[in-house]
Protein backbone atom coordinates (compact mmCIF):
# COMPACT_ATOMS: atom_id res chain seq x y z
CA UNK A 1 0.00 0.00 0.00
CA UNK A 2 1.21 3.63 -0.82
CA UNK A 3 1.60 5.36 2.09
CA UNK A 4 1.32 8.43 0.65
CA UNK A 5 -1.85 8.08 -1.55
CA UNK A 6 -4.68 10.30 0.06
CA UNK A 7 -8.72 10.31 -1.56
CA UNK A 8 -10.26 13.98 -1.84
CA UNK A 9 -14.04 14.14 -2.28
CA UNK A 10 -14.69 17.62 -3.80
CA UNK A 11 -18.87 18.58 -2.86
CA UNK A 12 -19.47 21.11 -4.87
CA UNK A 13 -22.91 23.18 -4.75
CA UNK A 14 -25.08 25.46 -7.04
CA UNK A 15 -23.28 28.60 -6.50
CA UNK A 16 -21.09 29.97 -9.92
CA UNK A 17 -17.69 29.71 -8.17
CA UNK A 18 -18.65 26.30 -9.10
CA UNK A 19 -16.85 27.21 -12.64
CA UNK A 20 -13.77 26.56 -10.62
CA UNK A 21 -14.50 23.10 -10.20
CA UNK A 22 -12.27 21.90 -13.45
CA UNK A 23 -9.68 23.49 -12.40
CA UNK A 24 -8.79 22.46 -8.87
CA UNK A 25 -9.38 19.05 -9.77
CA UNK A 26 -6.85 19.61 -12.14
CA UNK A 27 -4.61 21.03 -9.54
CA UNK A 28 -5.26 17.97 -7.49
CA UNK A 29 -4.51 15.09 -9.96
CA UNK A 30 -1.26 16.74 -10.85
CA UNK A 31 -0.65 16.10 -6.96
CA UNK A 32 -1.13 12.86 -7.57
CA UNK A 33 -4.08 12.83 -5.31
CA UNK A 34 -7.09 10.77 -5.73
CA UNK A 35 -10.15 12.54 -6.71
CA UNK A 36 -13.90 12.62 -6.96
CA UNK A 37 -16.41 14.85 -6.76
CA UNK A 38 -19.83 15.16 -5.61
CA UNK A 39 -22.72 17.67 -6.82
CA UNK A 40 -25.93 18.74 -6.64
CA UNK A 41 -28.05 19.37 -9.67
CA UNK A 42 -27.52 22.94 -9.54
CA UNK A 43 -23.87 22.85 -9.25
CA UNK A 44 -24.04 21.02 -12.91
CA UNK A 45 -25.49 24.13 -14.31
CA UNK A 46 -21.56 25.91 -14.07
CA UNK A 47 -19.07 23.20 -15.28
CA UNK A 48 -19.11 20.38 -17.68
CA UNK A 49 -18.65 17.36 -15.85
CA UNK A 50 -18.47 15.30 -18.71
CA UNK A 51 -14.91 16.96 -19.41
CA UNK A 52 -13.28 15.33 -15.73
CA UNK A 53 -11.40 12.33 -16.25
CA UNK A 54 -12.66 11.37 -12.74
CA UNK A 55 -16.23 10.04 -11.25
CA UNK A 56 -18.51 12.87 -10.74
CA UNK A 57 -21.41 11.85 -8.87
CA UNK A 58 -24.80 13.13 -8.54
CA UNK A 59 -27.94 12.48 -6.20
CA UNK A 60 -29.03 9.93 -9.28
CA UNK A 61 -26.25 7.87 -8.95
CA UNK A 62 -26.94 7.18 -5.17
CA UNK A 63 -30.39 6.20 -6.20
CA UNK A 64 -28.93 4.53 -9.58
CA UNK A 65 -26.28 2.43 -7.38
CA UNK A 66 -28.92 0.65 -5.13
CA UNK A 67 -32.17 -1.49 -5.85
CA UNK A 68 -32.03 -4.39 -3.23
CA UNK A 69 -30.17 -5.33 -0.23
CA UNK A 70 -26.63 -5.75 -0.40
CA UNK A 71 -26.22 -3.16 -3.49
CA UNK A 72 -23.91 -0.05 -2.59
CA UNK A 73 -25.34 2.42 0.02
CA UNK A 74 -23.38 5.32 -2.14
CA UNK A 75 -22.80 8.03 0.38
CA UNK A 76 -22.13 5.72 3.00
CA UNK A 77 -19.02 4.29 0.74
CA UNK A 78 -17.98 7.74 -0.09
CA UNK A 79 -17.55 8.82 3.66
CA UNK A 80 -15.79 5.90 3.72
CA UNK A 81 -13.42 6.63 0.77
CA UNK A 82 -12.54 9.63 1.50
CA UNK A 83 -9.63 10.98 3.65
CA UNK A 84 -10.43 14.95 3.18
CA UNK A 85 -13.71 16.04 2.70
CA UNK A 86 -13.76 19.52 1.07
CA UNK A 87 -17.50 21.98 -0.03
CA UNK A 88 -16.11 24.44 -2.02
CA UNK A 89 -18.25 26.31 -3.17
CA UNK A 90 -20.87 25.68 -0.44
CA UNK A 91 -23.43 27.98 -1.52
CA UNK A 92 -25.99 29.76 1.57
CA UNK A 93 -28.85 27.12 0.35
CA UNK A 94 -26.57 23.61 1.12
CA UNK A 95 -25.09 25.99 4.17
CA UNK A 96 -28.34 26.33 5.71
CA UNK A 97 -29.33 22.63 5.19
CA UNK A 98 -25.88 20.98 6.74
CA UNK A 99 -26.09 23.37 9.71
CA UNK A 100 -29.75 21.77 10.08
CA UNK A 101 -28.86 18.24 9.20
CA UNK A 102 -31.16 17.98 6.35
CA UNK A 103 -29.81 15.57 4.16
CA UNK A 104 -32.09 15.30 1.31
CA UNK A 105 -29.34 14.78 -1.67
CA UNK A 106 -25.90 12.78 -2.07
CA UNK A 107 -24.15 15.70 -1.19
CA UNK A 108 -26.11 16.46 1.85
CA UNK A 109 -26.02 12.93 2.86
CA UNK A 110 -22.18 12.41 2.46
CA UNK A 111 -21.74 15.54 4.53
CA UNK A 112 -24.18 14.37 7.38
CA UNK A 113 -22.43 10.84 7.54
CA UNK A 114 -19.04 12.02 8.53
CA UNK A 115 -16.72 10.84 10.69
CA UNK A 116 -15.89 13.94 12.62
CA UNK A 117 -12.20 12.54 13.28
CA UNK A 118 -11.75 12.99 9.68
CA UNK A 119 -11.14 16.65 8.50
CA UNK A 120 -13.82 18.60 6.63
CA UNK A 121 -13.01 22.09 4.62
CA UNK A 122 -15.48 24.51 3.76
CA UNK A 123 -15.32 26.91 1.26
CA UNK A 124 -18.59 29.40 1.34
CA UNK A 125 -19.16 31.34 -1.62
CA UNK A 126 -22.37 33.67 -2.34
CA UNK A 127 -23.57 37.02 -3.03
CA UNK A 128 -22.17 39.95 -0.71
CA UNK A 129 -25.97 40.64 0.91
CA UNK A 130 -26.37 37.15 1.36
CA UNK A 131 -22.78 36.42 3.05
CA UNK A 132 -23.95 39.70 5.39
CA UNK A 133 -27.12 38.34 6.23
CA UNK A 134 -26.79 37.13 10.65
CA UNK A 135 -27.75 33.67 9.46
CA UNK A 136 -24.73 33.30 7.58
CA UNK A 137 -22.20 33.92 10.41
CA UNK A 138 -24.64 31.75 12.84
CA UNK A 139 -24.50 28.76 10.60
CA UNK A 140 -21.01 28.90 9.71
CA UNK A 141 -20.10 29.29 13.60
CA UNK A 142 -22.63 25.64 14.10
CA UNK A 143 -20.33 24.18 11.71
CA UNK A 144 -16.97 25.04 13.49
CA UNK A 145 -18.36 23.91 16.48
CA UNK A 146 -18.47 20.25 14.86
CA UNK A 147 -15.05 20.57 13.35
CA UNK A 148 -15.16 21.70 10.39
CA UNK A 149 -12.67 24.36 8.98
CA UNK A 150 -14.02 27.44 7.12
CA UNK A 151 -11.95 28.29 3.74
CA UNK A 152 -12.57 32.08 4.06
CA UNK A 153 -14.55 33.96 1.23
CA UNK A 154 -12.38 36.63 -0.16
CA UNK A 155 -13.66 40.13 -1.35
CA UNK A 156 -13.57 41.47 -5.06
CA UNK A 157 -15.93 41.60 -7.87
CA UNK A 158 -18.29 39.15 -8.03
CA UNK A 159 -19.29 37.29 -11.16
CA UNK A 160 -22.98 39.74 -11.06
CA UNK A 161 -21.14 42.95 -10.86
CA UNK A 162 -21.42 43.76 -6.83
CA UNK A 163 -18.15 44.57 -5.12
CA UNK A 164 -17.62 43.01 -1.86
CA UNK A 165 -17.01 39.96 0.75
CA UNK A 166 -18.51 36.48 -0.27
CA UNK A 167 -16.60 35.71 -2.74
CA UNK A 168 -14.87 31.47 -3.00
CA UNK A 169 -11.74 31.70 -1.92
CA UNK A 170 -8.83 31.37 -4.70
CA UNK A 171 -8.31 27.91 -6.11
CA UNK A 172 -4.19 28.03 -5.47
CA UNK A 173 -5.69 28.78 -1.38
CA UNK A 174 -7.93 26.09 -1.59
CA UNK A 175 -4.95 23.82 -3.23
CA UNK A 176 -2.50 24.78 -0.49
CA UNK A 177 -4.65 23.98 2.38
CA UNK A 178 -5.41 20.12 0.95
CA UNK A 179 -1.77 19.63 0.22
CA UNK A 180 -0.96 20.71 3.80
CA UNK A 181 -3.72 18.34 5.02
CA UNK A 182 -2.08 15.56 3.23
CA UNK A 183 1.35 16.86 4.47
CA UNK A 184 -0.24 15.97 8.18
CA UNK A 185 -2.04 12.79 7.84
CA UNK A 186 1.01 11.30 5.45
CA UNK A 187 2.63 11.98 7.98
CA UNK A 188 0.61 10.54 10.51
CA UNK A 189 0.28 7.16 9.60
C1 LIG B 1 -26.41 32.23 -11.97
C2 LIG B 1 -26.59 31.86 -10.53
C3 LIG B 1 -25.53 31.99 -9.66
C4 LIG B 1 -25.68 31.65 -8.32
N1 LIG B 1 -24.63 31.81 -7.46
C5 LIG B 1 -24.80 31.54 -6.15
C6 LIG B 1 -23.71 31.74 -5.25
O1 LIG B 1 -22.60 32.13 -5.62
N2 LIG B 1 -23.94 31.47 -3.94
C7 LIG B 1 -25.15 31.04 -3.46
O2 LIG B 1 -25.27 30.85 -2.26
N3 LIG B 1 -26.18 30.82 -4.31
C8 LIG B 1 -26.04 31.05 -5.63
N4 LIG B 1 -27.08 30.83 -6.49
C9 LIG B 1 -28.33 30.27 -5.96
C10 LIG B 1 -28.25 28.73 -5.82
O3 LIG B 1 -27.91 28.13 -7.06
C11 LIG B 1 -29.60 28.19 -5.33
O4 LIG B 1 -29.80 28.61 -3.98
C12 LIG B 1 -29.72 26.69 -5.45
O5 LIG B 1 -30.98 26.29 -4.99
C13 LIG B 1 -28.63 25.97 -4.69
O6 LIG B 1 -28.87 24.59 -4.72
P1 LIG B 1 -27.83 23.56 -4.09
O7 LIG B 1 -27.42 24.11 -2.74
O8 LIG B 1 -28.60 22.29 -3.98
O9 LIG B 1 -26.68 23.43 -5.02
C14 LIG B 1 -26.93 31.15 -7.84
C15 LIG B 1 -27.99 31.01 -8.73
C16 LIG B 1 -27.82 31.38 -10.05
C17 LIG B 1 -29.01 31.23 -10.98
Amino acid sequence: MDNKKINVLICCTGSVAALKIPEIVARLLQEKIEVKVVTTDRALHFFDSSTLSIPVLTDADEWKAWTKRGDPVLHIDLRKWADILVIAPLDANTLAKISNGICDNLLTCVVRAWDLKKPLFFAPAMNTYMWEHPLTYEQIEKLESWGYREIPVVEKTLVCGDKGAGAMAEVSTIVEIILEERGRLVTDR
